[in-house]
């Protein structure tokens, strides 16, 4: 059985703190499940940290699509979060709409994420009226990053933290489940997390969100050189993967590998007249 959202919603109640993974693929998400994970986010992060793309505003629905149909294969019991991308639900909530059923319809997830506050709540209200569970997005929304003028902290200046209770309180009355806050002061998202009904989910956002999200390749430590300051690095796996690597590619060239271990035997009087 899924975990469903009134389960999560019950444990900002109870103070029972929620996590939440990106995961791209059916063997990590498979990884992800049976550790327990209750939300799977099929983040726009592919982009990134798959697909090699610069940021998120390239990643299409199709792309999306592809990736929540494998983890949603990998998994049993967590919750999956589609990833609404770029211009998917901006344009009107005909296509707000379309686009949301398409990730429950066609890839068995069983929510979707949008970015943005006052400006997309009555496309969550909608969304939600047709029975589409929501989570919200605010603070460094990652595909308004050019309007942002790069990965700045949100909601810094009295007008801005302002806003962004604003835009929490209106995901919130028009029925979003939970809430991501991206990079905003501590103070403020505990602040929001206080104000609002509905679990917060921070990223760069402080410990007194309801819960935390990251990218799984930032706290594996899939990269050689980028640690962003939200994340921990739970492991180093690009220095396992690279000396593995490293070892197969030497073994092969010297002959080391295969040996018999690997290879199989057969009778060779089968052989007997081929070689001439
Ligand atoms: O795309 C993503 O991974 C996200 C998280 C960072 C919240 O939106």
């Amino acid at each position: 059985m899924r975990i469903t959202i009134n389960q999560i919603k019950e444990m900002k109640p109870k103070g029972e703190k929620i996590t939440m993974l990106t995961a791209y693929d059916y063997v990590t998400a498979k990884i992800v499940d049976e550790a327990g994970i209750p939300l799977i986010l099929v983040g726009d992060s592919l982009g990134m940290v798959i697909l090699g793309y610069e940021s998120t505003i390239p990643v299409t629905m199709e792309e999306m699509l592809h990736h929540t149909r494998a983890v949603v294969r990998g998994t049993k019991q967590s919750l999956i979060v589609g990833d609404m991308p770029f211009m998917t639900y901006h344009i009107s909530t005909t296509d707000a709409l379309k686009n949301a059923a398409r990730f429950i319809q066609e890839a068995g997830a069983q929510a979707v994420k949008l970015e943005g506050g006052v400006t997309v709540a009555e496309k969550v209200q909608r969304i939600v009226e047709c029975g589409i569970p929501v989570m919200g997005h605010i603070g460094l929304t990652p595909q308004s990053i050019h309007q942002f003028g790069g990965h700045k902290i949100q909601g810094k200046t009295p007008q801005a933290a302002a806003r962004l209770l604003e835009d929490a309180l209106a995901l919130d009355k028009a029925g979003a489940f939970a809430i991501v806050l991206e990079t905003v002061p501590a103070p403020l998202a505990a602040l929001i997390t206080k104000k609002v009904s509905v679990p917060t989910i921070g990223i760069g956002a402080g410990i007194d969100c309801d819960g935390q999200v990251q990218v799984i390749n930032d706290i594996l430590g899939s990269y050689t050189d980028f640690v962003p300051k939200h994340a921990k690095q739970y492991a180093r796996l690009v220095d396992i993967m690279s000396s593995a690597v490293t070892d197969y590619h030497n073994e092969v060239k010297s002959g080391k590998f295969p040996t018999e271990a690997q290879s199989f035997p057969m009778d060779e009087s089968a052989l007997a007249g081929l070689d001439k």
